[in-house]
């Protein structure tokens, strides 16, 4: 039996992470292949719909990554993404998900390590949760 390969979508903000991760692929820096990247102008722009629509779609992990707090080119949004997770970790709990299957993580862009380094232990991270109850075969 192949071992449980989870999926994470993530949410990343195009000002760091997404140069993160831009960074960690022509650095040749190895991640595991288990994330899709969304990019956002910003990380306040992630709604909790989304969220709750990636993982009802059957991602195994949604993460939302921005800008370290004071480097939000809008001010403010990596704080009012911050209050989304928050708020939507507590709806999990209800719903009977763990809130483990959403992280929010800052990482800027000269980050590439830190994104890789991330990627690779919330897929570790997930293992040991379990596929998601929502899971399905995603179509690629
Ligand atoms: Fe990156 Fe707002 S611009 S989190």
């Amino acid at each position: 039996m192949s071992e449980f390969e989870p999926s994470i979508l993530c949410f990343a903000c195009n000002w760091c992470s997404y140069a993160a991760a831009d960074i960690a692929g022509t650095s040749r820096i190895h991640y595991p292949p288990n994330v899709r990247l969304l990019r956002v102008m910003c990380s306040g722009m992630v709604d909790a719909e989304y969220v709750m629509k990636a993982l009802e779609a059957g991602f195994d992990g949604v993460m939302v990554a921005g800008c370290h707090i004071g480097d939000c080119h809008y001010i403010s949004g990596n704080i009012k993404a911050q209050e989304m997770v928050t708020r939507l970790k507590k709806l999990l709990h209800i719903l009977g998900l763990e809130d483990e299957r959403l992280m929010l993580k800052w990482i800027a862009t000269s980050e590439g390590p830190i994104f890789a380094e991330t990627i690779k232990e919330y897929v570790e991270q997930l293992k040991k949760l379990g596929p998601s109850p929502f899971r399905k075969e995603l179509v690629t």
